[in-house]
C-alpha cells in the first residue's frame, strides 16, 4: 500500500505534463494529495489528465506558463481553499548544450526565465501563504548541471545553479518561519527534455561526452518524483537547505 503522507494537503507541481512533473503529480495524489498541476503543454496536460482519472484522482490541470507573472497568479489561486502545502518547481528547459561563445540572446533569455525567474515568482507567490500557515516546503528540481559545468550549455548551467541559490535564500530566511526550501539535483532522467537539448555546438559537445561517458545509468521520472515526495513530507522535517544528487553516482 501507498504511503499516505499528503493526506489533506495540497501541492502545487509545474512541469506536470510531461516526465518528472507528471510523475510527482501522480505519486503525490496516489499519497493522498490534491494536485494543482501546471503546464504549458496542453496536450501532455491531457495526458496527465488521464493518468490521474484512471485511478480516479481529482486534479486541477492548469494551461499555464510559469514565465508570464499572470500565469502564476493563476496557478497560485487556484487550490481549493487557497492553500498550498507543497510547491514543486519542476518545469525546466535544455538550452541546446550552447557554450557562451555561440549563445543567443534569446535562448540565455527563455532558460533564465524558465528554469529560474518563473521558480522565483512561484516561490515569491506562495511564501505569504506558508507563512501564514507557519509551515510549508518547495523543492526546486535543479540538476547536476547546477553544480558542475559539464552536463549542459551555459545557459542551463547558470541558471541551475542560480536555482541552487534561491533555494538556500529561501531556506535560510524562511526556515525559521516553518518553511522548508531544499534542491534535488537529478542526472540522467528518461523524459522528454530532449525536445531542447539537441546539441546546437559540436565543438562543445564533443566537451561535453567525456561527460557523458561516466553516466552510470538513467533514471526513470518516478525515482525523482520519489525523493521529491519524501523532501515535501513531514519526514523530512529537518531537512532544510538541502541540495541533493540523484544521478546514480554520475558526479561521483
Ligand atoms: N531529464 C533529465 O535528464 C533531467 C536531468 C536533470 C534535471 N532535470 C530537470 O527536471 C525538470 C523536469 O524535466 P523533465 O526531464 O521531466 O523534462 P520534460 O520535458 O519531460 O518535462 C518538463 C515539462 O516542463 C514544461 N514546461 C516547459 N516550460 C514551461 C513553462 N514556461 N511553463 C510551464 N511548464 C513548462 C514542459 O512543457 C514539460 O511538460 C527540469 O527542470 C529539468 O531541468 C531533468
Amino acid at each position: 500500500m501507498t504511503q499516505q503522507r499528503y493526506t489533506g494537503r495540497v501541492a502545487l507541481v509545474t512541469g506536470a505534463g510531461s516526465g518528472i512533473g507528471q510523475a510527482t503529480a501522480l505519486r503525490l495524489a496516489r499519497e493522498g494529495a490534491r494536485v494543482v498541476g501546471c503546464d504549458v503543454d496542453a496536450a501532455g496536460l491531457e495526458a496527465t489528465a488521464k493518468l490521474l482519472a484512471a485511478e480516479r484522482y481529482e486534479a486541477d490541470l492548469l494551461n499555464a506558463d510559469i514565465t508570464v507573472q499572470g500565469d502564476v497568479e493563476r496557478v497560485v489561486a487556484a487550490p481549493p481553499g487557497g492553500f498550498v502545502d507543497l510547491l514543486a518547481n519542476v518545469a525546466g528547459i535544455m538550452d541546446y548544450f550552447l557554450p557562451v561563445g555561440e549563445l543567443d540572446d534569446e535562448t540565455w533569455d527563455r532558460v533564465i526565465a524558465v528554469n529560474l525567474t518563473g521558480p522565483m515568482r512561484l516561490c515569491r507567490a506562495v511564501v505569504p501563504i506558508m507563512r501564514t500557515n507557519g509551515e510549508g516546503a518547495i523543492v526546486n528540481v535543479s540538476s547536476i548541471g547546477g553544480l558542475t559545468g559539464s552536463v549542459a550549455g551555459t545557459a542551463y548551467v547558470s541558471a541551475k545553479h542560480g536555482l541552487i541559490g534561491l533555494t538556500r535564500s529561501l531556506a535560510y530566511l524562511y526556515g525559521p518561519e516553518g518553511i522548508r526550501t531544499n534542491a534535488v539535483c537529478p542526472g540522467g532522467v528518461r523524459t522528454n527534455i530532449g525536445r531542447t537539448a539537441f546539441p546546437k555546438s559540436d565543438w562543445a559537445f564533443r566537451r561535453f561526452e567525456q561527460s557523458f561517458d561516466r553516466e552510470s545509468r538513467t533514471a526513470e521520472p518516478d525515482e525523482i518524483a520519489a525523493l521529491v515526495a519524501w523532501l515535501g513530507s513531514a519526514e523530512a522535517r529537518n531537512v532544510n537547505g538541502a541540495v541533493i544528487t540523484s544521478d546514480g553516482g554520475w558526479t561521483a
